[in-house]
This record gives C-alpha cells, sequence and structure tokens, in this order.
C-alpha cells in the first residue's frame, strides 16, 4: 500500500501532493498509513516530506558493499516491504541450492518471532530483520554449537560496521553494557540423514522508535544510541552477510571448537553468579563459559553442570 510513494518521500525532500499523483482523497489515507508505520513527516502547504528521510533496503546496494568471497557463496536476496516473519517464509519455502545462501530481509515483519516463543519487535524501516537458509552436510562437525558460533560471526560484523562492545549472553543474545542490542533465531528444517536446511534469523536494533521500544519488555538498547550515529542498514546487512557466509560454508570442516575462545572473550556472565531455568526448574552457579559443542558450563554445588538445548534461559542470579 503506497509502496511507490513512500520510496519516493524517502529522498527526505519536500514534493507537492501533485507531483506524488495523488488525489485529495488519497492523502488522508496515506498519512494515516505513515502514522501507522511509524513514519514521522510534515505536510505544509500542500507538499509531504519525510522527517530526516528513510533508507529503504536494498538487495543492489547490499551485494556491491559485500566482498568478493561472501557474494560468491550469496544465492540470492529478497527484499519484502512488509512479511509475517523472514524465518517463517525461508522455513516454508525450501532451499535447493547448496552451499550457496537464499537470504530474505524485510522493511517490517508483522510477526517476528524471538527464542523461546517470543515475539520480536520489529518496526518499519528502522532495525534489521534478516535470515539466511543454507543447506549444509551434517557429515563431519554436527550443527551442535552453531547458533554460538553464528554469534561470533554478529559480534565480527558488527564490529566491522564500527560497532565495538558488544557482549553475548548464552547462547548468542546480543548485549551492549547488558542492554539488548540484537538476537538470533536459529531454526532447522528438512532434517535428512546428510544435509539440513539451516535458517538463521538475525534481528538488530538500528533506531528503535520510542513508541515501539515502549512494547520490549527486557531492557534494550540499539546501533544510534551505541554509537551516537545512524550507520546506513544496507552497510550492516552486508557486513553480517561477509561475516557469516564464510562461517556457514566452513562450519562442517571447523566446528563450534574453533570459535569456542573467541566466544568466550565476548561473554556477558563469565564468573558471575547466574540462575538456569529450564521449565520449572532453577539451576543457580557460577557461569564458566561454555565447551566445545557449545554447552554452557556451570559451577554448581555439586560439581561442573553443562546445558545445551534452545528452551533454556539465563539469567544474572538475584541478590
Ligand atoms: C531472540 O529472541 O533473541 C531472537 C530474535 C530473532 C529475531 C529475528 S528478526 C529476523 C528473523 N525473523 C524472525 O521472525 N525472527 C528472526
Amino acid at each position: 500500500m503506497y509502496t511507490d510513494v513512500i520510496r519516493e518521500l524517502a529522498d527526505g525532500k519536500s514534493h507537492s501532493v501533485e507531483s506524488l499523483e495523488l488525489n485529495e482523497s488519497e492523502l488522508p489515507r496515506l498519512t494515516a498509513h505513515m502514522v501507522e508505520l511509524g513514519i514521522e513527516f510534515q505536510y505544509r502547504r500542500g507538499s509531504l516530506q519525510i522527517v530526516g528521510g528513510l533508507e529503504l533496503l536494498d538487495a543492489d546496494r547490499m551485494r556491491a558493499l559485500m566482498d568478493e568471497e561472501a557474494r560468491e557463496l550469496l544465492h540470492k536476496i529478497e527484499v519484502h516491504w512488509t512479511i509475517d516473519s523472514t524465518n517463517t517464509y525461508l522455513l516454508k519455502k525450501s532451499q535447493k541450492q547448496a552451499c550457496h545462501a537464499e537470504v530474505s530481509i524485510a522493511e517490517q515483519q508483522t510477526q517476528g518471532r524471538g527464542r523461546r516463543g517470543k515475539n520480536w519487535v520489529s518496526p518499519f524501516g528502522k532495525n534489521l530483520y534478516m535470515s539466511i537458509a543454507w543447506n549444509m552436510p551434517t557429515a563431519g562437525a554436527s550443527v551442535d554449537g552453531l547458533s554460538l558460533a553464528v554469534g561470533v560471526g554478529v559480534v565480527r560484523g558488527l564490529s566491522a560496521c564500527g560497532v565495538e562492545g558488544v557482549q553475548l549472553k548464552w547462547p548468542n543474545d546480543l548485549l551492549v553494557d547488558g542492554s539488548k542490542l540484537g538476537g538470533i533465531l536459529i531454526e532447522v528444517s528438512n532434517p535428512k540423514l546428510e544435509r539440513v536446511e539451516v535458517i538463521v534469523g538475525i534481528g538488530i536494533n538500528l533506531q528503535m522508535p520510542h513508541a515501539s521500544g515502549r512494547t520490549i519488555d527486557q531492557n534494550w538498547t540499539d546501533m544510534a544510541r551505541v554509537t551516537g550515529t545512524r550507520i546506513s542498514r544496507n552497510l550492516v546487512a552486508a557486513k553480517l552477510l561477509d561475516s557469516l557466509l564464510g562461517m556457514l560454508n566452513t562450519f562442517p570442516q571447523m566446528g563450534f571448537r574453533s570459535y569456542r575462545r573467541e566466544w568466550q572473550g565476548y561473554d556477558a556472565f563469565k564468573d558471575r553468579a547466574v540462575e538456569i531455568h529450564i521449565g520449572n526448574e532453577t539451576v543457580a552457579g557460577i557461569e564458566k563459559g561454555v565447551d566445545d559443542r557449545g554447552a554452557l558450563r556451570l559451577q554448581t554445588e555439586m560439581g561442573i553442570r553443562q546445558f545445551v538445548g534452545g528452551e533454556i534461559s539465563l539469567r544474572a542470579a538475584r541478590t
């Protein structure tokens, strides 16, 4: 709805309603739609302007910003204006190209999904919602630990955009000073013996609108706050793909083992008192990093215990 008009207005300049080829009755509908999307605009003397402009996602621009090696591992990038969830989209679609990535990226998600069945707040045009489908052989290293390795890949990609100080909370939450900057949701479809289709979903807060931020049920931050600047969304997507495609390609040979030390260097809870929640069970202990499979190591009264699995959550111990 009004996609072409919003694209034209994205330059942040003032456009007369006439030049946008809108009639008088369409104007209230367009402005209501922009309010709904959270787009800040001005209407003055028959002209419309998006305040500060919008950087829309552009697949050609992302490709141009990517390294050549990563480009060679890319099959296609699909940009969606609005979608339920980029992960759900790729899960429904079967990925045929072995060792080539199919990427789905959206301006807005209406049913963005987080870990443990949570909702992922995904307002229009401001943040990054991207999923990568990768058809991976399971021979050699298993996909265990992949979700932690992806966390390392995202930290590296963000660092290439000038975002430093990002830490990881097991298994792969992205934190800055204890507040959530982004998250990773890995899902596996089509599990066959020799190959699996892995969907790597990444959500990064770049410039979270305040109204959307108020609906998030935990401490959050965004790249604009962390860096004090507005970093290009197309650049962030390109640098994450640079970092992640090579990793996905070599993971079956390398396994998590080769990322373990780096992961522990980013560990936000290393040697801190934490609680692990598994359903109704709570286990308290001191966080002792991860093992070669990516299992969390917890020093408890009974000795070291290891934890794996998607339904576990880790929290700082209440003092
Ligand atoms: C988390 O709970 O920390 C994981 C959040 C993952 C969000 C991303 S946004 C792109 C992809 N599509 C989804 O529906 N979820 C992931």
